[in-house]
């Protein structure tokens, strides 16, 4: 496994790099794995660990410290248990080590890891430790994407020690983002599965960071970024409120009807000039199809009719649309149905936290007809005039 890497002097980055790893939350894909970072500062009096490690990397960690003979602080920027989980291994092996986190951290641990409390110290906004010749500081940055999440700041070497903000799933032996296509994506699936809902506090949190002079982010999962700015402005984008000229079709198909309303739609829209993103949700890696609801102005979902009502699948991915709240402006419905459906009005039910404007909707019986694809091109010179509406197809 990994050895621990020297960043600067005294600056060390440890932790497991998770290549095997498919699946996160149980929920997650992970295509490329992930790993958990964990750093060691020695300053000149004191020492302090960032963060540790999921525990099923335990031992690799402990490892990594076990010539460390003291250490003063465990720093937990987020109480989740695949940077905490170790904490209470920490601490048994440094008795005289405190457990820093904000005040509703506190809480956080001690309910999720059954940390002793007096081992814990809390620190307010922009309170600060001092090494000896190293000084961190912790800036709270809540909701990306826990409530009491912070970041670490060291200020001396201007390192901004970031946890899940600014992180990618990725295993990797570089330990910087060299290869910015791959972190970006890996990012941004990162972003659009966990940080997306909290974007407007995001934005505010990017904002508090950005006051601090920063030459490295180093986040928990993931390469180290040595160009900041290009995850910082990479999260502005992300963030803003307004979308890209593109539409995000999500569909299932039984027996063929929804798939040719769904490639009618595709080749349409692509003619006048909009991108389109078309998953299969019964092969699709939710991840994929989260990445492009992050830009997305307009949002389809495309359904069978089973049991008067949408496909499970579409159930879901209506589910996880709604949880992750993307800033598309509109949405809409089309699919095919045997004999009867509700479809449209139990879709539209799984969705109230989408600020859309519901365009409208195409259901056909059976195999579409002239008059479905009629209504579909409709479908498509509304979205392309809403485009033009906001801004975004010139
Ligand atoms: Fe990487 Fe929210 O834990």
């Amino acid at each position: 496994f990994m050895k621990i890497r020297k960043i600067k002097d005294n600056i060390y980055l440890a932790g497991a790099a998770d290549w095997d790893r498919r699946l996160f939350d149980s929920l997650i894909p992970l295509p490329d794995g992930t790993s958990y970072n964990s750093y060691l500062i020695k300053g000149r009096e004191k020492t302090a660990l960032v963060d540790t490690v999921d525990p099923a990397t335990v031992d690799i960690l402990l490892e990594q410290i076990k010539n460390i003979d003291n250490l003063d602080y465990v720093i937990s920027n987020h109480s989740e248990q695949d940077h905490s989980g170790v904490i209470p291994q920490v601490l048994d092996k440094y008795k005289n080590a405190k457990c820093v986190v904000t005040p509703k951290g506190k809480d956080l641990i001690v309910e999720h890891l059954h940390v002793n409390p007096d081992r814990i110290k809390t620190v307010e906004d922009f309170e600060t430790i001092s090494l000896g010749n190293k000084t961190l500081e912790f800036i709270h940055t809540p909701w990306v994407h826990w409530p009491e999440t912070m970041v670490t700041y060291l200020k001396e070497d201007k390192i901004l020690f970031s946890c899940d903000f600014f992180g990618s799933h990725i295993a990797t032996t570089d330990m910087y983002a060299t290869d910015e296509m791959r972190v970006y994506e890996a990012a941004k699936r990162y972003y659009a599965e966990i940080m997306m809902p909290f974007r407007t506090i995001i934005k505010k949190n990017i904002e508090k960071v950005e006051t601090r002079e920063i030459d490295l982010i180093a986040p928990s999962h993931g390469p180290i970024y040595n160009k900041p700015n290009f995850i910082i402005d990479a999260y502005k984008d992300w963030i803003s409120d307004t979308p890209k000229n593109s539409v995000v079709i999500a569909y299932i198909s039984m027996h063929g009807s929804t798939r040719k309303m769904v490639e009618y739609l595709v080749n349409s829209l692509a003619e006048k000039g909009i991108t389109v993103y078309q998953f299969d949700l019964a092969v699709t890696d939710i991840g994929k199809l989260a990445i492009n609801l992050v830009d997305a102005a307009t949002i389809i979902l495309g359904t069978p009719t089973i049991h008067f009502g949408p496909h499970p699948n579409i159930i879901y991915a209506a589910y996880i649309a709604n949880a992750v709240k993307p800033k598309a402006k509109f949405a809409s419905i089309i699919g095919s149905y045997g004999w009867g459906t509700k479809a449209v009005e139990q879709i539209a039910g799984l969705i109230p936290n989408l600020k859309v404007e519901v365009l409208t909707p195409v259901l056909c019986k059976g195999l579409p007809l002239n008059q479905d694809y009629q209504s579909l091109e409709k479908l498509v010179e509304t979205i392309f005039q809403k485009h033009k509406e906001i801004g975004v197809l010139q």
